[in-house]
């Protein structure tokens, strides 16, 4: 590289929304690849509400690899930061920014360092799924940033080995996460399976519950469940199989009653599983019961589902509602039983095409 050119940056912003699981991954088989023990599958938010934003940048004049979240350092030093990182490089192509006189060949980028600035509109790791937007917009970013001219798919392999749902917010809409027969995992990666204009009456209303960051990380939580649950053994093997494969059909039918029957269960399943692990984890907290209490009778009164509900590793609601009108309602019952501590807490809930209710709890 020309001295001349010691002074530039060149920098890539991309937005990522986060995605929720209908049908939970949990379980991996190899730790290191992440490589998961079933397929799942996510339905990706409105970026508006639940995203991260994160900017890539790259200059001669930085020393080493550096990022910012939410505008405190954090270390890069990571297994996870550092496989992306590397995947990423290693596909890096020749860089020319005409406008800016910049020059930056293949050879180039394995010297070059990178300092990357990512912020969430939402709490971190409060089981809101905040590494998969993450992971997800990093490797989206750095891909652009290094001109590798990988497909969303690829990406998503690559995305996979910084957390694994974030494979499945590469794309919008719903999607899956097929597991993969390969132990090297190149065959692990993300397929849209309808995009966001599919069944697009579809409402989700998040009751954050609370904004504290979990006990027991996800990472923990599986590796333990996987060591010691039989229960997780007898869902991989007998009962996800299935479940993928009507959960495709519901979707591609826009069955909400199939939708919200599987999507329930399974989110039951997978707080159940976390009971038969060694020691238990408890994710969801009385509020959290409550909430499914309101729903289950709602639907059962209904006499057919009005609203389905996910819960991830964390005690915050993940509400389906079937329309929009379903969605006021279900706002409204919300509302009533849990009212809002304070002012501040109405001013911060939104009811549009994907809401957030703020401290239910
Ligand atoms: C309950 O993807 O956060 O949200 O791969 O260890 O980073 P790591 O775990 P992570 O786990 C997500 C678990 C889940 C279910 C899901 O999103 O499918």
């Amino acid at each position: 590289m020309a001295e001349e050119l010691q002074k530039w940056v060149l920098m890539v912003t991309a937005q990522t929304p986060t995605n929720i699981a209908v049908i939970k991954y949990w379980g991996k088989r190899d730790e290191t690849l992440i490589l998961p023990v079933n397929d799942s599958i996510s339905v990706t938010l409105d970026p508006e509400h639940l995203c991260t934003t994160t900017t890539v940048s790259v200059s001669p004049a930085f020393d080493q690899d550096r990022m910012w979240l939410n505008g405190k350092e954090i270390s890069l030093s990571g297994g996870r930061f550092q496989s992306c990182l590397r995947e990423i490089r290693s596909r890096a192509t020749d860089v020319h920014d005409k406008e800016k006189g910049i020059k930056i060949t293949k050879k180039d980028w394995e010297k070059l360092n990178v300092h990357i600035a990512s912020y969430n509109n939402f709490p971190t790791a409060a089981g809101l799924a905040s590494s998969a937007a993450g992971f997800a917009c990093l490797v989206f970013a750095l891909a652009k940033l290094m001109n590798a001219k990988e497909d969303h798919s690829q990406l998503s392999a690559i995305a996979r080995r910084g957390s694994g749902s974030a494979c499945r917010s590469l794309y919008g809409g719903f999607v899956k996460w097929i597991m993969g027969k390969d132990e090297k995992g190149t065959d692990s990666l993300a397929v849209q399976l309808a995009d966001e204009k599919h069944w697009d009456e579809l409402v989700i209303v998040i009751a954050v519950v609370s904004s504290q960051q979990k006990e027991t990380s996800s990472t923990t939580g599986m590796r333990d469940t996987v060591e010691t649950s039989l229960l997780l053994q007898h869902r991989a093997k007998e009962v996800v199989p299935k479940r993928i494969l009507k959960m495709e059909e519901a979707i591609k039918n826009r069955d909400f009653a199939s939708f919200a029957q599987l999507a329930c269960t399974d989110s039951n399943q997978f707080h159940a599983v976390c009971l038969d692990t060694c020691p238990p984890i408890f994710y969801m907290n009385d509020t959290s019961h409550r909430i499914i209490s309101l729903v289950e009778k709602w639907n059962r009164a209904a006499g057919t589902p009005q609203v389905a509900y996910t819960f991830d590793a964390g005690p915050n609601a993940v509400l389906i509602a079937r329309n929009r009108e379903t969605a006021a309602l279900l706002v409204q019952k919300l509302l009533f039983c849990f009212p809002p501590k304070s002012d501040a807490d109405l001013n911060s809930f939104v009811l549009g095409d994907k809401s957030i209710l703020k401290d239910a709890g």
